[in-house]
């Protein structure tokens, strides 16, 4: 039986501790330990980003991180990208371009593409299909979700202006 990890974090804005074993991906730390079930797991081996994650301002796959590796570390996981009850204007998109269906890769796509927006107003249609390439959906086709976010970004530029 090997000791078990310390670790101190900052989730969605909140300073959070955990004890977790050396072998625990972060993925697993945020479900099993922490109750945070929106990230999913897809594949567990860094092929579907269904658990993508923000951790200190880049995009992970969280199957791949050790929990332990998330000490000192900030994350964002899909359950601080709204603010309340008030969804965030990706969220927003992806209902009304119904860019979901079974919603396995949906917080995964959501994070990624909150990250890229927040990273480039304006990216091209090209930029975000590269962007959200390690994210994979079975289910709906990714024009809508390419539409959702087009959508997203003009509403967070009129929101700058
Ligand atoms: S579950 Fe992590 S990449 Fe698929
Ligand atoms: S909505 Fe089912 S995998 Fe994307």
């Amino acid at each position: 039986m090997h000791g078990k990890y310390h670790v101190r974090t900052t989730i969605n804005g909140e300073a959070v501790e955990f004890l977790c074993e050396p072998r625990q991906s972060l993925l697993e730390c945020l479900r099993d330990i922490l109750g945070l079930t929106g990230s999913k797991e897809g594949c567990n081996d860094g092929n579907c980003g269904a658990c993508t994650v923000i951790l200190d301002g880049r995009i992970v796959n969280s199957c791949l991180v050790l929990g332990a590796e998330a000490d000192g570390a900030d994350i964002t996981t899909i359950e601080g990208v709204a603010r309340g009850s008030r969804l965030h204007p990706v969220q927003r998109a992806f209902l009304e371009q119904a860019a979901l269906q079974c919603g396995v890769c949906t917080p995964g796509l959501i994070v990624a593409a909150k990250a890229l927006l927040e990273a480039e107003a304006q990216p091209s249609e090209e930029r975000i299909r590269f962007w959200l390439a390690n994210n994979l959906c079975r289910c709906t086709g990714y024009d809508k979700i390419v539409r959702a976010v087009q959508q997203a970004a003009h509403e967070m530029q009129e929101v700058n202006r």
